[in-house]
Parts: structure tokens; C-alpha cells; sequence
């Protein structure tokens, strides 16, 4: 039996804006087993984010986090939230009580001793995301003393050097001493990585982290991911747009659409291409770029939808090509939302098609 080291369940995320309530996070639900690399998949705005912010107690937008669990080791870090939030069904308002404040505090304080710690992160703009007053040594000094206790400048350096040897950066020594203005955005990177490990996380958060990487210096770097995974049985959760990054580095893919996790499987069973929901598919197929004839109407057509009016039933079904071919021509498509359907012991589709009758 796999354990999970941290799963989400039916999150949601929103946010008052002057064009009202935006459902960032819809209803997603998602795992990462220990030990586990988990893609995180979907195009802009799908919430995937948010989801991890939601994660690393990192909203401050109200009313944020509505509801669901995020449990992390075994602990639902929202336990007792559902107190004081009251959603109307059609998600169009929520009332968030004024007690809520004594239980962000202490949800606060709870997450202030995981994040950086116990759960480790990396963002896209690595040098941006470095403290430019600060020398490299002093960022993955002061991350491996979160691990070790207090340690002293010449520890720090030492604990840097080795990390930086471990990322393989070529003359560790000088870098340790760098300032970040100094570092290539790939050797950014490669610290950041490094800065995230030292405090020995079990669990590692790598949004989009190479989007900003030429092509090269991005394989590079998700090798070095990989292999330090591997070594350090770390779990990763990694977000991307892209799907083919999925198949080559991850054990698990998790595909988000407006707001919610629309199928989940191995990368294996994804990529067999047997099973797939109709938005996984497209995605693939403008992945794998194939260019059959029988396959150009999985090409997926016009844009996701805006995250305040998302449509009835299944969110996809306005871009869907496929539904058509279902026995009722689509119409439970633009009615109710599919629940999780499973077709195999590790993969779930929220897809009509999949329902054992159809
Ligand atoms: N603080 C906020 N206030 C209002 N809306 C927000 C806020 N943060 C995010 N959103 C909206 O929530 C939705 C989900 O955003 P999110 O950043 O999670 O998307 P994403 O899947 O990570 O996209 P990308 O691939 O571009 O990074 C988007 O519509 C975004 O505009
Ligand atoms: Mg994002």
C-alpha cells in the first residue's frame, strides 16, 4: 500500500474580484505517494498554482481556501476550516465567518514550520527568488540549519559547497561566494535546488521551474531533479505545461482543467493512449505532435474557460469534439459534472465515456 505524503481533496481556492467570485481552484484533488515524482499538468490558469499555494499556506487573496483537505504526513493541515465557511451550491457566494481569523493564525504558525523544512520549493524565476543580498552559501547555509540547528558562517560555506557539488555546479568553492546577480539562470536554478534540499524536505515543490531555460539547460536540470530523487527517495511534486516532460520523468500525472483533476494514472497508462480523457488527449496529441487525419479532431479547439463562469456539467464539454459520439450526443456532458471514474487500479477519468454503461 502506497502512503501518501501529501494529499489533496477537493480543494477549493477562490478570490472577490471587481468581476466577481474567481474559482481558481474548483473541487481538485491530488496525491503525491512518498518517494513518488508527480507531474502536475494543465494550461495557464488551470489552477495548478493556486493549489500548491493553497498547500504552502501562501494565499492571501480572501476568502482563499474555502474548503477540502490538504492532508500533509497525515495531518489535514484545514482541519476544522469547514466551521466557518459556507458555500452557496452554486459557488456564486461564500460567507466566511469573522472567527475564521483565529484559525488562519494558527494555520499560519502550523505551516511556518513545514514550509522551507519539511516541504521544500522552487519557482520559475530562480534569481528573482534568490535574496540578492545575500551570498549563496549564506541561502543553503541558512536552509541546512534549518535541518541541523544553528550553524556558523565557515559551516555554512562547507554545507554550501557540498551542494552545490551535489548539483553539479563546477568550481563549487567560487560559487558558494557568489552573489546571485552573478548566476546564469541555470546555475540559479541549480541553487535554488540546491537551497530547497539542504534543509532535507521530504517533499519537494518545483513549480514550472525550467519554463524560463533554454531547451538544453532544461533537460539538464530535470536529470539532475531526477537523479536526486532518486538518491534522496524524495517526493516531488512538479508542475508544467508540458506533458511530455510527465512521460519522461515522472511515476504519476495528475491533469488539471479549471480548477479541478480531471484524470490521474501512471505515466505509463497515460501515454498508452488507450484510455485518456478528451483534454488529456489533445494535449498529447499537440505533445507528441501526430499528424494523422483520423487524429486532427483531438486537436483541442478555443480556450479554457474564464475562472468566475465556468460552465455547467463537465468544464470541458464547450471545447469537447468527442461527446457527440456518446449515446446521447453530449447532452449529460453540459448537465452534470462527471465524477471519477475508474479504469484501472491507478487511473481515474472525470469523463462521461469512461461511465461502465456508455
Ligand atoms: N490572488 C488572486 N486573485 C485573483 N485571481 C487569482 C489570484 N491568483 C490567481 N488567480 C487566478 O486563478 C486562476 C488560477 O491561477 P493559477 O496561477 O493557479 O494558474 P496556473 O495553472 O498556475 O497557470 P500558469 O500555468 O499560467 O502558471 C487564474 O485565473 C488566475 O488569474
Ligand atoms: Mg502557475
Amino acid at each position: 500500500m502506497n502512503t501518501s505524503i501529501l494529499s489533496i481533496s477537493n480543494l477549493k481556492t477562490y478570490f472577490h474580484t471587481s468581476k466577481g467570485m474567481v474559482k481558481a481552484v474548483d473541487g481538485a484533488s491530488y496525491r503525491v505517494n512518498k518517494g513518488e515524482f508527480v507531474a502536475l499538468i494543465g494550461e495557464s490558469g488551470s489552477g495548478k498554482s493556486v493549489s500548491v499555494l493553497s498547500a504552502l499556506g501562501l494565499i492571501d487573496t480572501s476568502p482563499g481556501i474555502i474548503g477540502g483537505e490538504i492532508i500533509f504526513d497525515g495531518n489535514n493541515l484545514l482541519d476544522g476550516l469547514e466551521k466557518y465557511c459556507t458555500v452557496k451550491s452554486n459557488g456564486s457566494a461564500v460567507s466566511v465567518s469573522k472567527d475564521v481569523a483565529g484559525w488562519k493564525k494558527r494555520h499560519r504558525s502550523n505551516l511556518a514550520g513545514i514550509r522551507g523544512k519539511r516541504i521544500g520549493m522552487i519557482f520559475q524565476d530562480a534569481v528573482s527568488s534568490l535574496n540578492p543580498l545575500y551570498t549563496v552559501a549564506d541561502h543553503i547555509g541558512e536552509s541546512a540549519g534549518m535541518k541541523k540547528g544553528k550553524i556558523n558562517q565557515k559551516q555554512k560555506y562547507d554545507v554550501a559547497v557540498e551542494w552545490l557539488r551535489k548539483v553539479k555546479i563546477a568550481s563549487p568553492e567560487e560559487v558558494a561566494r557568489a552573489y546571485p546577480f552573478q548566476l546564469s539562470g541555470g546555475m540559479a536554478q541549480r541553487v535554488m535546488i540546491a537551497t530547497a534540499l539542504a534543509a532535507e524536505p521530504q517533499l519537494l515543490i518545483a513549480d514550472e521551474p525550467t519554463t524560463q531555460l533554454d531547451a538544453t539547460v532544461q533537460l539538464e536540470i530535470l536529470k539532475l531533479l531526477k537523479s536526486l530523487q532518486e538518491e534522496m527517495h524524495l517526493s516531488v511534486l512538479f508542475i508544467t505545461h508540458d506533458i511530455s516532460i510527465g512521460y519522461n520523468f515522472s511515476d504519476t500525472i495528475s491533469v488539471m482543467y479549471a480548477g479541478r483533476v480531471i484524470e490521474t494514472g501512471t505515466a505509463k497508462a497515460i501515454f498508452e493512449r488507450d484510455n485518456n480523457h478528451p483534454y488529456t488527449d489533445g494535449l498529447l496529441h499537440a505533445a507528441l505532435k501526430i499528424t494523422t487525419q483520423a487524429d486532427d479532431k483531438k486537436f483541442i479547439k478555443g480556450s479554457p474557460p474564464d475562472s468566475v463562469h465556468h460552465p455547467s456539467g463537465c468544464k470541458f464539454h464547450p471545447r469537447c469534439e468527442l461527446k457527440k459520439e456518446l449515446p446521447d450526443g453530449g447532452d449529460r456532458c453540459e448537465r452534470e459534472e462527471p465524477y471519477k471514474i475508474q479504469v484501472s487500479d491507478t487511473h481515474y477519468i472525470r469523463c462521461w465515456k469512461y461511465e461502465p454503461d456508455n
